[in-house]
């Protein structure tokens, strides 16, 4: 039995509870994906629970690697039963924002991919817009950034390249992208934002998961809430 030390954690191992045995899983990013994990593993060794795994990023499958899971590269998978992940914000009709990690491109791949997409949140991460919280990032080829920028700021947009942690150098992706942190006009609803970003040419991916998300789990002081 797991000590429960927050909320992200509560909902990490309620969404570990679904997995079943032989289902392919995608391993999202981050410190909620990593309670997963976790779990996943715990479940494996006590209780014998069989499935494989295909992670988002490097950080997700050394992790899973360290703790024995079952990894199946992302170039041998057609399709997957459930992704998990956690999320930036998340609005009343499931959109979400994702991106601040580097692995937009595979987190979304695995998104569509799954029969089942389940994103695991606390309820910091509730929004009434996309864009409440954080600008939207935009994934660009890096010779395409400055004409991907004019074409992003026709539509109204403001914003810039993002800089790396030490804010010496930009932000490279784990595909080599440059990243444009964005903020639109909060008029344009997801649906549009959506539709703008995927016509736009140099643009690799973009943090806006439309009608993607099968199920939300918020963890709060304790309670898991589903949507
Ligand atoms: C990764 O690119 C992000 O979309 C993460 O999924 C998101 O930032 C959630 O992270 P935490 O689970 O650490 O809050």
């Amino acid at each position: 039995m797991t000590q429960i030390i927050n909320d992200k954690q509560a909902v990490a191992i309620h969404a570990a509870k679904l997995v079943e045995d032989d289902m392919l899983i995608g391993l999202g990013t981050g410190s909620t994906a990593n309670y997963f994990i976790e779990e996943l593993a715990r479940r494996k060794k006590e209780e014998n629970l069989q499935f494989a795994t295909v992670a988002s990023s490097t950080v997700s499958m050394i992790k899973a690697q360290q703790l024995g899971l079952d990894l199946v590269a992302m170039e041998h998978v057609r399709q997957l039963d459930l992704y998990v992940d956690g999320a930036d914000e998340v609005t009343e009709d499931l959109t979400l924002l994702k991106g601040r990690g580097f692995d937009l491109v595979k987190e979304k791949l695995l998104a569509a991919a799954s029969e089942q997409f389940y994103v695991l949140i606390d309820d910091s991460k509730t929004v009434s817009r996309i864009g409440e919280n954080y600008p939207i990032p935009v994934e660009v080829a890096p010779f395409s950034w400055q004409m991907v920028l004019r074409s992003l700021q026709q539509i109204g947009a403001t914003g810039d390249l993002r800089s790396n942690s030490n804010g010496d150098g930009l932000a490279i992706t784990s595909h080599g992208s440059l990243v444009l942190d964005m903020v639109f006009d909060s008029s344009l609803d997801a649906d549009d934002l959506n539709s703008e970003l995927n016509r736009i040419p140099g643009i690799v991916e973009h943090g806006i998961f439309y009608q993607l998300a099968s199920h939300v789990f918020m963890g709060k002081d304790g309670e898991i809430i589903e949507r």
